[in-house]
């Protein structure tokens, strides 16, 4: 089952799993905490035998190879204590980015719920989640609304040469080529226009004409971000634009009519014509000055200052002011949260696991500052006895709680004191 070759390892978990070889069970067991390809397969293995018991399964969720936790994570079921055994991991916060997103994946397989959703909103305010793009998508699958977003700001105009203001050696807009849909007679013509009444800023604007009947464009390339959205807009003019088409417009190609413009057609002055849309894939697009548009136009049609712009949220700033943390609400968190509750993995007063340290009379022994960074940041501050597991399998808290919920279980560990004999 480590044998260099896949062809190999895959045989041997086949054969044990196909003859049901619980006999192997305990090897298998020990073959998962040596690392390797072998750990890996000795997972699935169990797994596919239906013996994959919890210790087992625990240990490999927070081994210190990262291909050992992802497979240990995609092993987990929907169910209520895999559900738990996720959180426990803290792979939710894992250093490893590809490890986090199998775990962020694992968290929208389970069933819908509000904690899986308010863990995935807390995740999504962590900057280095929300600006990867599939980090982002996994935690936008779970549900994770889009928190503390008190508005939205347009950002910088994303097309090239927007103004058509820059011309190439071929007398068109340079970043901008042709593209013709159907038709290709000599009368179709792609233009820079110069005279002055039609053009609707600076010297030039862009024209496309023809005496018969043509589906055709200029496109210009642009990078769009998954899960964003973009207005887009143009200035449109026309001149005798029949057809069958949607006359002149602007669309983006790869997204067909969910993002398109109202076309002009007949005779026009300036309209400034403009749409809304959201992109669900993180691509690069042409987006066309279209003319004729399923279907075919002929006459005469101008586009100046075309326009993509990404709408992006604006996020609140953080305020301290309004925590006002109690001790007793801080034991509730303890003793039941969902999914933080420090009680499965500490004793207080004799009650508890035992997966962390007793935290009778930490406050005693250590100040605040450590408390708190043992709970944000569980990996950076080992408690005494842990240190050789290299990182620790305490979930940061920041992650499971928000800051309120932080404070109030602050005040509370505050209060744990040494007993006065
Ligand atoms: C999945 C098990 C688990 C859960 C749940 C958990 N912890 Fe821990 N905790 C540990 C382990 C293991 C350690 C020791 C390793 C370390 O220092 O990070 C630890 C360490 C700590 C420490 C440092 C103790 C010391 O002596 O240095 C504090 C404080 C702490 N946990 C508080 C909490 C609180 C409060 C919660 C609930 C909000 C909680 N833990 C939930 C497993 C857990």
């Amino acid at each position: 089952m480590s044998h260099d070759n896949l062809f190999w390892r895959q045989t041997a978990q086949r054969l044990l799993v196909d003859s049901k070889r619980t006999d192997a069970v305990p090897a298998l067991k020990t073959l998962t905490t040596k690392g390797g390809h072998g750990a890996i397969h000795a997972l699935w293995t169990l797994s596919g035998m239906g013996a994959l018991d919890t210790k087992t399964h625990t240990a490999a969720l927070i081994s210190p190879e990262p291909a050992l936790r992802r497979n240990a994570i995609r092993a987990l079921g929907a169910d209520k204590v895999s559900a738990q055994m996720l959180y426990d991991s803290a792979t939710l916060a894992d250093k490893d980015l590809q490890v986090r997103l199998v775990a962020f994946t694992k968290l929208a397989a389970l069933p819908e719920s509000d904690a899986n959703k308010k863990t995935a909103s807390l995740l999504m305010k962590l900057p280095e989640n929300a600006k990867d793009e599939w980090l982002r998508l996994a935690l936008q699958a779970t549900g994770a609304a889009e928190m503390n977003i008190v508005g939205y700001k347009r950002g910088p105009n994303l097309l090239p040469n927007a103004s058509f203001e820059e011309v190439g050696g071929n007398k068109l807009p340079t970043n901008w080529s042709e593209r013709t849909y159907s038709r290709r007679n000599p009368d179709l013509k792609h233009a820079i226009e110069t005279r002055k009444e039609f053009v609707k800023s600076g010297k030039n604007s862009l024209r496309i004409s023809a005496d018969t009947r043509h589906d055709s464009s200029l496109f210009a390339r642009v990078r769009l971000k998954a899960g964003r959205k973009y207005v887009m807009s143009a200035w449109v003019r026309t001149d005798n634009l029949q057809g069958t088409g949607n006359g002149a417009l602007l669309s983006v190609h790869e997204l067909q009519h969910a993002a398109k413009t109202k076309g002009v057609k007949k005779t026009s002055g300036w309209v400034k014509v403009e749409t809304e849309f959201k992109n669900e894939q993180d691509r690069e697009v042409t987006v066309n000055c279209l003319y004729g548009g399923w279907g075919q136009s002929s006459g005469t049609a101008w586009w100046d200052d075309v326009s993509l712009v990404e709408i992006e949220p604006i996020y609140k700033e953080k305020s301290k002011d309004a925590i006002k943390a109690t001790a007793a609400a801080g034991k509730k968190i303890f003793d039941t949260h969902l999914v933080a509750g420090c009680i499965r993995c500490h004793k207080v007063d004799g009650k508890g696991g035992i997966v962390g340290p007793a935290l009778d009379g930490i406050a005693s022994r250590k100040d605040a500052d450590y408390i708190k960074r043992s709970l944000v940041n569980p990996t950076a501050e080992l408690a005494e006895g842990f240190d050789k597991l290299g990182a620790s399998p305490m979930p940061p808290m920041n992650i499971l709680l928000n800051d309120q919920e932080l404070a109030d279980v602050m005040a509370y560990l505050m209060t744990l004191k040494k007993k006065k004999k």
